[in-house]
């Protein structure tokens, strides 16, 4: 009888695998159909995602904090661009903001926010490698309103943002004030700064980023919550 109970379970994996390649062509040509064309973003798209035809940024993301981190080994994901596309609207991101884009990875989303809404984007993030073949990809097609900064969000300057996305969801406490400290030395007042995850005035120092709302988003891993803040200083009580 074990040998049925393994073929069961084979076929388990076997129809699990079925339906994740089926839910990853589903949102794929979703993608193509809303996005792909507006601004040639699917080109660039299709660009990145033949460079990632061998790599796996998952595993890459893994292997050089564990080679290079501070111990803590943060779990890589990527924003849906459906879900990106329903940040842009409800934090009412324009074609005139300057959006500071806080680990970058691969920088799918930033390409996303750059291309299909025309904003400027600026890419930060500490694996080289992903920024070297987001700036390779850059270069190929002549996207002067791109900007892959290697760096990290913790020391970063972020002067110029109009906006700052930052996908904290698998971020260490200390971390999120790390950046909070980076945001008040460097942030002008009134910048939106969207974090998922993590509400920043319950952090040490968040105090000056006033939540103007919070919504569900579809996250590959489930849903999660979106807060849209503005840095307003002068408005932090007194002792921050
Ligand atoms: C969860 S991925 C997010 C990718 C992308 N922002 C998105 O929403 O699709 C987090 C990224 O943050 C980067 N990261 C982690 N700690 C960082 C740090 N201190 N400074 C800069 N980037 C960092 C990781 O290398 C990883 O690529």
């Amino acid at each position: 009888m074990g040998w049925i109970r393994r073929l069961v379970e084979i076929l388990r994996l076997v129809a699990l695998r079925f339906l994740m390649v089926g839910g990853g062509l589903a949102e794929f040509s979703i993608d193509v159909t809303r996005y792909y064309f507006r601004n040639g973003f699917g080109l660039v798209d299709l660009r990145l995602r033949f460079r990632y035809l061998f790599l796996n940024p998952f595993r890459m993301s893994r292997r050089w904090h564990e080679e290079n981190g501070s111990g803590h080994v943060p779990a890589y994901g990527e924003t849906p661009f459906s879900t990106l596309g329903a940040i842009i609207d409800r934090c009412r991101l324009t074609s005139r903001d300057t959006l500071f884009e806080v680990g970058c990875g691969r920088g799918r989303t930033t390409f996303f926010i750059s291309q299909v809404l025309g904003a400027r984007v600026v890419g930060i993030d500490l694996v080289p490698r992903f920024i070297e073949i987001a700036e390779e990809v850059r270069r190929s097609h002549s996207l002067d309103n791109v900007e892959f900064r290697l760096g990290d969000y913790r020391e970063a300057d972020y002067s110029g943002a109009t906006a700052v996305y930052f996908y904290a969801t698998s971020s260490e406490p200390v971390d999120v004030e790390a950046f909070l400290s980076r945001l008040r030395a460097t942030l002008e007042p009134g910048t939106k700064v969207i974090t998922v995850s993590r509400m920043l005035s319950e952090f040490k120092g968040g105090s000056p980023f006033l939540l103007v709302e919070s919504f569900p988003a579809l996250y590959p891993w489930g849903t999660a919550e979106v807060y849209l803040q503005i840095y307003r200083p002068e408005k932090a009580p007194s002792g921050q």
